[in-house]
């Protein structure tokens, strides 16, 4: 069981971000740091994944005993080590699992291999305390897009994935072909504030579509078209190209809550949920049904190790704890039982 007492260290490596937090069952984050490799990505456009497990492996001892020294904590008083054990890059997520079960050992504490996903979906819930079960999570990232029915910790529906690219993906190959560097979604977000999002005609894949899936294939390709067409300035394309996707995400959800019975609000998470656009829409679609609208903030919706501490005290609620010898896992789905989307893999 978890008391406002219980201490975690949460581990997290499974993308670009090495990050170490220190949480407690009361939701206070005694301590985190956070190291971002952007810079060495930049010159690739993307993430190269063993450059990735590379800085991990050099970042992540020397981040937990900082953390540690910031709280001024053993980790003998932790109760139990967390860390990120998939979806993700696999040699990224080695190290960070790795560390994770040499620290449980060495200190003969609980391990608790967190699902990514299951980090960003239970984010909400440390950042709002009020916030209680059933809820409807849209979970935007550069890996995932999905709509989820979150019924308990452990106890997640998927309602909808998306059929090509995610939509964090979407953003990043925009920002790509606008030139204006990796990570991308800022930086069309800030871009498309200046431009006129009714300029360039760009398609809604799937709009309208009965099952409420996603897809954002056909929309990047539209956007690469459109800037090579020479007609358009990069600002009107990304603002066209964020109100296109916040026109998709908004008619998908509309779809889903078809599905699904009352919740107690609607959440976002993941790093696109850090959109402030598409955050003001998620507002009013809640608002339109009389519903919450509860979104982490910024710092909780992209990848970070506070959300992996609070996941593995959610779970040490329940009186879970995991083997040392667990596996690191590339793929993880929330929702195993969830069949593919249709037409999934095709993209435009
Ligand atoms: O959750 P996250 O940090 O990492 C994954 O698990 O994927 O999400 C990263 C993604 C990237 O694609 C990034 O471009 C996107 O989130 N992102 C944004 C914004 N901030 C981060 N997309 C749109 N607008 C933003 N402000
Ligand atoms: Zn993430």
């Amino acid at each position: 069981m978890t008391c406002s007492k219980t201490l975690v260290l949460g581990i997290e490596s499974s993308c670009d971000e090495t990050a170490a937090a220190l949480v407690t069952g009361d939701r206070r984050i005694l301590a985190q740091a956070i190291a971002s490799q952007e810079e060495a990505h930049a010159p690739y456009g993307g993430v190269v994944p063993e450059i990735a497990a590379r800085a991990h492996s050099e970042r992540l001892a020397p981040m937990i005993a900082q953390v540690l020294r910031e709280a001024n904590v053993s980790l003998a008083e932790c109760d139990a080590i967390a860390a990120t054990a998939g979806p993700g890059l696999i040699g990224g997520v080695i190290v960070g699992l790795v560390t994770a079960k040499a620290l449980a050992m060495a200190s003969d504490k609980p391990l608790l291999a967190i699902n990514h996903l299951e980090g960003h979906a239970l984010s909400p819930r440390l950042s709002d305390p009020t916030l209680d079960f059933p809820y409807a999570l849209l979970l935007v990232s550069g890996g995932h897009c999905q709509i989820l029915l979150v019924e308990g910790v452990g106890r997640y529906r998927r309602l909808a994935t998306t059929i090509d690219d995610a939509l964090g993906e979407a953003f990043d190959k925009t920002a790509k072909i606008l030139g204006l560097g990796y990570p991308g979604g800022p930086a069309v977000e800030r871009l498309a504030r200046t431009g006129d999002p009714r300029a360039v005609p760009l398609p809604r894949p799937l709009l309208g579509s009965k099952e409420p899936h996603f897809s954002f294939a056909g929309l990047k390709s539209a956007v690469l078209r459109a800037h090579e067409s020479g007609r358009h300035s990069p600002a009107d394309i990304a603002a066209s190209f964020q109100r296109a996707a916040i026109e998709c995400l908004v008619d998908r959800l509309g779809m889903a809550f078809r599905e699904i019975g009352p919740v107690q609000a609607l959440v976002a998470a993941g790093g696109v949920a850090a959109n402030g656009a598409i955050r003001a829409s998620l507002e009013d679609f809640a608002g339109a049904r009389s519903l919450r609208f509860v979104a982490p903030p910024l710092a909780l919706c992209t990848d970070n190790a506070a959300m992996i501490a609070w996941a593995g005290i959610e779970r040490m609620g329940l009186g879970a704890s995991d083997p040392l010898d667990i596996a690191a896992r590339p793929r993880w789905p929330l929702d195993p039982a969830a069949e593919p989307a249709r037409g999934a893999g095709v993209k435009a």
